[in-house]
């Protein structure tokens, strides 16, 4: 099973694109990367922040990463963005997190920063903003895309893409819940590494789009790596 390269002018924008025969070896190769980007922090500065995509796409990487040698004791957990549901929701993204990855390693408590989305879009955007702010540049946003080109929980067309606060409150979002907390753009472009982890033939017109020039949500992030299948390619450049 084998991934190549595409050249990063079919997406403008991206620092590299990784093509994958399908999503398990996607996953693999994005469990590896952040594996190595993990060590290249704490050697170079003590301490690895790393921001979690939430839906499923993540799912197998995080299974996979739990497998992966990390200095847990100095990772940080954050969340790209949070669904506005109670705390231990089953559909929350840091529920996902915790039974694919967080259950399984052994970072300390203390080290995971889960968005209290449960307190409602506005209270929470603004705690959460407060401690980013302590957390300083992230080290690695990971992210996913929806069908529309959404990233995080920034949406086409939604006012909460231009507010420049770290975090920002997220109403009338098109994928439910309505209600949700996405970390800024701000945020996400400031990170020192941006990976986006795509699959699946539901994504084809999104990123078909994005070739094009269109200025989607996950378009916005600069100098990103996207790590996409094969599925999710527009058949014009399937090879
Ligand atoms: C969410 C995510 C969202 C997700 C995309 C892709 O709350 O759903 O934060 O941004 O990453 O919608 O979702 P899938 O990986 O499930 O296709």
């Amino acid at each position: 099973m084998k991934s190549n390269k595409l050249n990063s002018t079919d997406l403008p924008n991206a620092q590299a694109v990784f093509i994958h025969d399908d999503a398990e070896v996607l996953s693999t190769a994005v469990a590896r990367r952040i594996a190595a980007l993990a060590a290249e922090a704490i050697a170079a500065r003590g301490v690895f922040h790393l921001a979690l995509a939430g839906g499923e796409t993540p799912r197998r990487c995080y299974e996979k990463l739990r497998h992966h040698t990390l200095d847990w004791k100095h990772v940080h957990l954050y969340f790209g963005d949070e669904r506005c549901l109670p705390d231990g929701d089953a559909s929350r993204n840091d529920s996902m997190a915790r039974a694919a990855l967080l259950n399984h390693v052994t970072p300390p408590q203390a080290n995971i920063h889960c968005i209290p989305a449960e307190l409602g879009a506005i209270e929470a955007a603004a705690s959460y903003a407060l401690e980013l702010e302590s957390a300083g540049k992230l080290d690695m946003v990971l992210l996913g895309m929806g069908e529309d080109g959404h990233t995080a929980s920034l949406f086409p067309g939604n006012p909460a893409n231009a507010i420049m606060e770290a975090a920002v409150p997220v109403f009338n979002a098109p994928k439910p819940p309505a209600e949700r907390v996405s970390l800024s753009m701000g945020t996400l472009n400031a990170a020192r590494n941006k990976l986006f982890l795509v699959a699946g033939a539901g994504k084809r017109e999104a990123l078909e789009q994005i070739m094009r020039g269109v200025a989607l949500p996950a378009a916005q992030i600069s100098k990103a790596e996207w790590h996409l299948d094969r599925a999710a390619l527009p058949i014009t450049n399937i090879t």
